[in-house]
């Protein structure tokens, strides 16, 4: 079966202070319960905490992830990380193609793909960000922009490497608007992207790749997403910043 996720996407947020306090709570709080086997707990910090937040990554339930990778190998590229990087601290995960990326660093799907597969190829678990903005929504074209963002950014791969892919559905006018997807909205959503997956790489592939729902998801509305049966959990981003939000949205499955 596939695994339940909440990721936390701290975003360009907290000091070195701040994070290592919000580490502090998080671990705390987490240790204090009792987590289903199958329940995966991923924060994703700022590059410069990466390494605080992994003296905390265990191989059973907490994990790291990276915000962002270069879509290049090594060299002269000032101000990016590269994937090597990132497998020789240890992390595990990075995210990809978020729509932050996409609308102010001109993140294309050609780019989500390149990422991919330099994380893949360094043994990292890319989390790829697919989703519509509002203007999408309300033309009725949701499907058709996350088709063309899954098939562009992920059908190059083998079945074999598409397993190690997470994808996360982030409805653009729902991300830090307070306004969430109905767990309709978002069921249809990931309904429809594991079709397109069981389509092209068969339904025993598309049934082991964990989808994540992302966008004013918070401890009030967690439960209700996640017990749609194509929701496997979520992307968090302003409720990941408290301890107390984060944990509440990791205990609701
Ligand atoms: P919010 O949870 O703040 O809406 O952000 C979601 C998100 O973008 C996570 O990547």
């Amino acid at each position: 079966m596939r695994k339940h996720i909440v990721a936390g996407n701290w975003k360009m947020n907290n000091t070195f202070n701040e994070a290592d306090d919000l580490l502090n709570s998080i671990m705390e709080q987490l240790e204090e319960k009792e987590l289903p086997r199958d329940t995966q707990v991923i924060v994703c910090p700022p590059f410069p905490f990466l390494e605080m937040t992994s003296d905390y990554a265990n191989d059973s339930y907490f994990m790291v992830g990276a915000q962002n990778v270069s879509d290049q190998e090594k060299g002269a590229y000032t101000g990016e990380v590269s994937a090597a990087m990132l497998e020789s601290m240890e992390i595990d995960y990075c995210i990809v193609g978020h729509s932050e990326r996409r609308a102010y660093y001109g993140e294309t799907n050609k780019t989500v793909a390149a990422k991919v597969d330099q994380l893949l190829k360094h043994g990292l678990k890319p989390i790829v960000c697919v989703g519509e903005v509002l203007e999408e929504r309300e033309a009725n074209r949701q499907f058709e922009v996350v088709k063309q963002q899954v098939e562009e950014g992920l059908f190059h791969l083998d079945a074999e490497h598409l397993q190690q892919v997470v994808i996360a559905y982030e409805p653009v006018w729902a991300i830090g608007t307070g306004k969430t997807a109905t767990p309709e909205q978002a069921q249809e959503i990931h309904h429809y992207i594991r079709t397109l997956l069981a389509q092209k790489y068969g339904d025993a592939v598309a049934n082991e790749i964990s989808i994540l729902y992302g966008g004013s998801c918070k401890p009030s509305n967690a439960k209700e997403l996640f017990a749609c049966p194509d929701i496997d959990g979520g992307l968090i981003g302003g409720a990941s910043l408290k301890a107390e939000d984060f944990i509440g949205i990791v205990t609701a499955f």
